[in-house]
């Protein structure tokens, strides 16, 4: 796929700046750097950090993050920031702290780690922004750290870290918020939608845009994501068995661990509600971050528009789907789309008041209405973002 292009462009990338870090290191060592007036390499700072509210024009970090790659953030860490720091729940300093759960802590945050002044003096929690800030060049944001990292010139880059940072967590953060008018940086991946979406829902806070993509996305390209990447562990026709996982048929809408009889984690067990277009672009992210302790021992797909495209075709795996998201701006092609799907047949037909597959009335109290009521188009967005 042309995701190993992008792996293999990032690998160079990084292998370029570990040189560009070592070297930096020594320098640092010999040279005091005195505050160059501007880094070659710096792009663009955000204004003061400090302040991080969404009052501020366009906080350009917040529209990266909504379609960073977590996995390429993971990447990056482990290849560049990995020498100096460790990242798992309760590991030990290195050279730096540990990072596990630093978004939103404060600075500092490690007890016991023998921070500069000039980081135990900065006020506040790590918010995105600062950590943006940080990362782009750590001796500016805090002159005199011992953080001798030259800095992400790269804002993808920094914001792929800082997405990889958010799930270091056992309650990961809400995403910032992107405005709806900031269709920059986003722009390439919500396109079409973005303006009704942005109007029928105002973003509740930590719900990244996934619906307007979903109601953009092709299901038979979902299809063929899902088979190659999915159907290893799970089946998707209606009554189909549990393979490593459950089958999916009726999973959108449906509840957590929503077939009868699977033997599922409590980790996943433990999700309350419906499975709505959020909550799966959340699990499909990065299912171990969504629910720690799953079993289900897939990395995630960290592209935004094959979750969307995966998520449209799940959606169709049902006698009735669930509406799409931000259904009254764009819901023409995909009810199509989804006819084409073999399992699935008439969308709207039948209002079958037992859906389940295994005969076994999973979601069964909410059956008589499960999907109509569960995570409609608004309700998607302004519920369950936690
Ligand atoms: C050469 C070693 C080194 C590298 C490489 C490095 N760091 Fe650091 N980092 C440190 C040190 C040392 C500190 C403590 C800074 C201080 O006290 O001023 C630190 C502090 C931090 C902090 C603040 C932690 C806190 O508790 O407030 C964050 C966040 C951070 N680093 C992230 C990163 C990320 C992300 C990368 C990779 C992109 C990275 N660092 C690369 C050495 C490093
Ligand atoms: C290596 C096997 C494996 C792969 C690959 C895999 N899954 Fe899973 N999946 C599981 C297991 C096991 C569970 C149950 C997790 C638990 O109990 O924690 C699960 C659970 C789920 C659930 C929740 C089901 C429910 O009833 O709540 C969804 C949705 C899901 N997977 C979707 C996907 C999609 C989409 C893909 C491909 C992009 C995928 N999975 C790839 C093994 C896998």
């Amino acid at each position: 796929m042309d995701s190993m292009e992008v792996n293999k462009a990032i690998a160079s990338v990084l292998v370029a700046g570990i040189a560009f870090m070592a070297a930096s290191l020594v320098a640092d060592g010999l040279v005091h750097p005195t505050r160059l007036k501007q880094a070659a390499i710096q792009i663009e700072l955000p204004k003061e950090p400090g302040a991080a509210p969404a009052a501020a024009p366009e906080p350009p970090i917040a529209a990266l993050l909504a379609s960073a790659d977590v996995k390429a953030g993971e990447k990056i860490a482990s290849t560049v920031c990995a020498a100096c720091h460790s990242f798992d729940d309760g590991g030990k300093a290195g050279i730096g702290p540990n990072l596990y759960g630093i978004l939103g802590s404060p600075h500092g945050h490690m007890a016991g780690f023998d921070y500069s002044s000039a980081l135990k003096s900065k006020q506040g929690p790590w918010t995105y922004d600062e950590l943006n800030a940080w990362l782009t060049k750590p001796s500016a944001y805090a002159p005199g750290t011992k953080m001798t990292f030259a800095g992400l010139s790269s804002e993808k880059q920094r914001a792929d870290v800082i997405a990889y940072l958010r799930t270091l967590s056992k309650n990961p953060e809400p995403l910032p918020p992107v405005p709806a008018q900031t269709a920059t940086a986003t722009a390439t991946a919500t396109a079409t939608a973005t303006a009704p979406a942005g109007g029928a829902a105002p973003p509740a806070a930590g719900t990244p845009p996934i619906g307007p993509m979903i109601a953009a996305a092709s299901p038979a390209e979902g299809k063929q994501i899902a088979e190659k990447n999915c159907a290893v562990c799970h089946s998707f026709d209606k009554g189909g068995k549990a393979i490593i996982g459950p089958n999916l048929w009726g999973v959108v809408g449906g509840p957590h661990a929503h077939m009868a009889g699977f033997d599922y984690s409590s980790a996943l067990k433990s999700k309350q509600g419906p499975w709505t277009y959020d909550a799966l672009n959340e699990w499909l992210t990065k299912p171990a971050a969504y629910a720690p302790g799953t079993r289900m021992t897939f990395a995630g797909l960290p592209k935004e528009s094959e979750r969307a495209a995966v998520i449209a075709y799940l959606r169709t795996l049902s006698d009735n789907p669930v509406p799409l998201p931000a259904s009254g701006a764009a819901p023409a092609q995909s009810g199509e789309s989804g006819n084409s799907q073999a399992g699935t047949t008439a969308a709207g037909e039948a209002p079958a008041a037992q859906q389940t597959p295994t005969g076994k009335p999973a979601g069964g109290e909410t059956s008589a209405e499960p999907a109509q009521a569960g995570p409609p188009a608004a309700g998607d967005n302004a519920a369950p973002a936690k």
